[in-house]
């Protein structure tokens, strides 16, 4: 059962539920994935809601949304799902098949290609419109040593937001 809500209506519960972790779920030809992201957001800009992720350049997720160019999101509002959430944040799509190994259901997406996830309740479907790999020159020292001294990059990608809503499984 879907129940429509508005782009912003949920943006606090977003930004809470970024810790433990929501999901990016991405798509192209044959291979589905997802992850788990901890940092992101709803913004404005160019008169447009957006959705915000980072992505390191080194995840599976990285190669999908370059040639998808699109991306969802899904949040978990009623379980927690936190076994699921420890394994698609720390294991890689080269490893296994997370919608496999979490029993995920992937729902069709209602306006791109890329499907959400059936077992979570909130849920944004995102085009990139633009992207910026992250300035290394203008990153704080500390933060550099901290985040980026032995991993790769984040890419930011901005996701207009074409659809939400509420998904219960029937
Ligand atoms: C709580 C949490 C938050 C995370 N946030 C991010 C994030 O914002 N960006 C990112 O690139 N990786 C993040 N990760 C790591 C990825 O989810 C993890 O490396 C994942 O295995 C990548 O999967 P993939 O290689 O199939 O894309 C996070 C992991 C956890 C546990």
């Amino acid at each position: 059962m879907i129940q429509e809500i508005t782009c912003f209506e949920y943006a606090g519960k977003v930004l809470e539920k970024l810790n433990p972790g929501i999901f990016l779920t991405t798509s192209f030809e044959k291979n589905t994935n997802t992850m788990i992201i901890g940092w992101g957001g709803i913004i404005v800009q160019w008169g447009k809601p957006i959705f915000i992720v980072l992505v390191r350049d080194s995840r599976a997720t990285y190669n999908l949304i370059e040639k998808s160019h699109e991306f969802t999101v899904s949040v978990p509002l009623k379980s927690a799902l936190l076994d699921e959430i420890r394994i698609c944040g720390t294991k890689s799509m080269r490893e296994l098949d997370k919608f496999e190994t979490c029993k995920f259901t992937k729902v069709k997406g209602r306006k791109i290609d890329t499907p959400i996830i059936g077992e979570c309740t909130l849920h944004y479907e995102c085009k990139v419109i633009y992207k910026q790999p992250l300035n290394q020159a203008m990153i704080p020292e500390q933060i550099k040593k901290h985040y980026y001294d032995k991993t790769a990059n984040h890419t930011v990608y901005y996701g207009e937001i074409v659809d939400q809503y509420l998904y219960t499984k029937e």
